[in-house]
């Protein structure tokens, strides 16, 4: 389905971007998702929230369709309140990524990439709402901006959307824990977690839970992708307590 695009960012795009954090073969996921999504007619534009040099956003971007866009949030020119994330990369990267991506979102955008300079907690609630499929989370991994990332997902979504949300599990950023528990446990009516993996929890609308789960088990289990990442998520639906016995 998305064969030409893929193969361009796989050997042209992906080799050329600087630096970031995606796992290797997260792109398996991001291509179900997008084939799921062809099959059952779901349409809108991509999000991702924490760019840097646009790693996962460009993989993200071979899914984009006509006339959908495909956003991109992150402090840029503004690193200046985010040098406490990474102590130890030093000043110059912080200064050095947002030109480079900007000239690689003019090199390879089509036209099709928005870059919005801003803190995620400035989004307006209703921003981009029931007009996004694909809502990747992975700026500032405070529990407050993880919170909001789900809030901001939740509005934007379209039925059938998936959420990517980064490091969830990982212990060098506990507060993106609190943050989506705080979520699944309070305000969350819509979302239900669908997939964990290469530190990425996958979810989706409660409305296509189980379609979205079912395709992804047939066709990342293909991949080696067991089922042990899935299995656990079924029980997941309206917030944290397991409920039932799967269906
Ligand atoms: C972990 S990096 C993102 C990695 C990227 N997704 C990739 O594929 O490599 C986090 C990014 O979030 C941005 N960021 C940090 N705080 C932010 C905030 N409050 N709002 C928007 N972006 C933020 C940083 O400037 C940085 O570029």
């Amino acid at each position: 389905m998305f064969e030409v695009r893929f193969n361009r960012w796989r050997d042209e795009i992906n080799p050329t971007i600087k630096d970031g954090w995606m796992g290797d073969r997260i792109w398996e996921v991001v291509l179900a998702v997008g084939d799921f999504q062809a099959a059952h007619g779901v349409t809108g534009d991509i999000v991702e929230v924490g760019v840097y040099y646009g790693k996962f956003l460009f993989l993200l971007d071979v899914l984009r369709g006509e006339g959908e866009t495909t956003w991109g949030v992150d402090l840029f020119e503004d690193h200046i309140h985010n040098v406490r994330q990474w102590p130890q990369s030093g000043v110059a990267e912080h200064t050095y990524y947002p030109a480079r991506v900007r000239r690689d979102v003019d090199t390879w955008g089509q036209g099709g990439i928005q870059l919005l300079r801003m803190d995620s907690l400035a989004l307006p609630r209703d921003w981009l709402k029931d007009r996004v499929r694909l809502f990747s989370i992975d700026g500032n991994p405070s529990a407050a901006h993880t919170f909001m990332g789900l809030v901001s997902a939740t509005e934007a979504l379209v039925d059938g959307g998936v959420v990517a949300q980064d490091d969830y599990l990982n212990p060098g950023q506990p507060g993106v824990q609190v943050g989506v528990e705080r979520f699944l446990g309070g305000y969350n009516s819509r979302l239900a977690p669908v997939l964990y993996f290469q530190n990425k929890l996958f979810l989706t609308t409660q409305s296509s839970h189980w379609e979205v789960m079912d395709y992804l088990r047939l066709h990342l289990t293909a991949a080696d992708l067991h089922d042990d990442k899935l299995c656990g998520w079924a029980y997941l639906r309206s917030g944290i307590e397991y409920v039932g016995d799967g269906h």
